[in-house]
């Protein structure tokens, strides 16, 4: 999909139940930053009145094609030049087989087949109407149209019955509305992402590891992905899926994560290394389980390599990227270890706000000072922290 960012977004709401969750959309979009516009049909105002949709988005909302206040009559044609995408939620079955024909019988329908951005639906319907032969052509038809498809969920239904139809929630359409518009900051660049914990081995069943979940380095591969990038993620022992689209490599120690990184390192343009990777491992480790006694038990441990250092003094280093988790002295401690490392950037964090956590906060650490990223969903600060990165390395490029 090409390059499009929502700044401007018309909410076009058709008759459905799920017309009341729209309204919660409406105002999730807004907190978004996004300008929102709403346009019901007929059957949709007897679900939710068009004023909850005024309060919400703070603007008058259009129901009717012969609107005598839509300015030159031409709102059909207006509102879609107005806004960067089309977005109907929830959307009937019967709307969907009207945008199948190109039918222009109300201001939605006619407004949808005027315009000349992108579009996008949410369905909504009983699981039966959901698998009608004839909903199943028109959504093909309409994907082949490249009209984007969001959903259904599926799920206990209204009317009772369980199956597929439900509309997606608010939250995800959200997220999928932003991830499908990314700017495409990294086309054609290739990205080296490490994540997760690293474990290393005592005996056959015990490990010395750490709290660290994987979470912000799966949220910064999908990021790099949305945003265009060729992604490799080397990941130590999680339990999250792999992003699709980025070439996962499973690992478990750090030597094995370092030999992974190396084989991998070839005409990566950045590296971003946000594993926790254990700083010692034990100088043996036991063939057979060691057997419990009560005499103590000394492991004697020594250093692991380190990878990121290791990548960042090459003579062919790509863009490098650490990421500090502390505990205290946090941009003293962070930007310590940036300099020791000779790295550009740093993203640091205070451990126990982050690790394992699904949201957090980062301070970003360059030649340039700090730049704090408040508090929010993991995958938000890897899209913040990777047009960080984007915008340095253009500034580079130039300077
Ligand atoms: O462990 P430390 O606080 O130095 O980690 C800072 C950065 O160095 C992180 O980006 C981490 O992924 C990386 N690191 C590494 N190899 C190690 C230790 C840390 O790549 N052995």
């Amino acid at each position: 999909m090409s390059h499009y960012s929502i700044k401007k977004l018309l909410l076009g709401v058709t008759g459905g139940i799920a017309a009341y969750k729209a309204a919660e959309l409406v105002r999730l979009l807004v907190k978004q930053d996004i300008e929102v516009q709403v346009v019901m049909t007929s059957a949709a105002t007897q679900f939710v009145t068009p004023m909850t949709f005024q309060a919400l988005s703070g603007k008058p909302v259009y129901t009717d094609l012969w609107q005598p206040d839509n300015g030159n009559g031409m709102a059909h044609i207006d509102l879609s030049r107005q806004v960067d995408a089309v977005l109907v939620a929830p959307a009937s079955a019967d709307f969907l087989a009207k945008l199948v024909h190109g039918a222009a019988d109300d201001l939605l329908s006619t407004l949808c087949l005027a315009r000349d951005c992108k579009l996008l639906v949410a369905p909504a319907m009983n699981q039966q109407m959901w698998n009608n032969p004839a909903t199943q052509r028109n959504i093909r038809q309409l994907q082949h149209d490249g009209i984007s498809i969001l959903g259904p969920a599926s799920g206990s239904q209204a009317c009772g019955e369980t199956g597929p139809g439900r509309m997606l929630e608010p939250e995800e359409l959200v997220e999928r509305l932003l991830s499908s518009s990314q700017p495409k900051l990294f086309a054609g660049r290739r990205i080296l992402i490490t994540a997760g914990p690293t474990q290393e081995s005592i005996d056959p069943v015990r490990v010395i590891t750490n709290h660290s979940s994987g979470k912000m380095g799966y949220s910064i591969a999908r990021a790099a992905i949305e945003m265009g990038a060729e992604v490799t993620l080397v990941s130590g022992p999680v339990a999250l899926q792999a992003p699709s689209g980025a070439n996962t490599i499973p690992v478990t120690s750090a030597q094995e994560m370092l030999a992974a990184v190396e084989a991998n390192m070839k005409n990566q343009d950045i590296f971003i290394s946000v594993a926790a990777v254990a700083d010692y491992r034990p100088v043996k480790t036991s063939q057979h389980k060691i057997k419990k006694s009560a005499a103590p038990l000394t492991i004697t441990l020594e250093a692991n390599p380190d990878i990121l250092a290791t990548v960042a003094s090459r003579p062919d280093a790509p863009f490098c990227v650490g990421f500090a988790a502390e505990s205290e002295n946090l941009l003293q401690y962070a930007d310590e270890k940036r300099r020791r490392k000779r790295l550009p950037l740093i993203a640091a964090n205070i451990a126990s706000e982050a690790l394992g956590q699904d949201q957090s906060s980062l301070v970003l650490l360059d030649d340039e000072g700090a730049h704090p990223l408040p508090q929010a969903p993991k995958l938000m600060l890897a899209r913040s922290l990777l047009q960080h990165i984007a915008a340095m390395m253009d500034k580079n490029r130039v300077g």
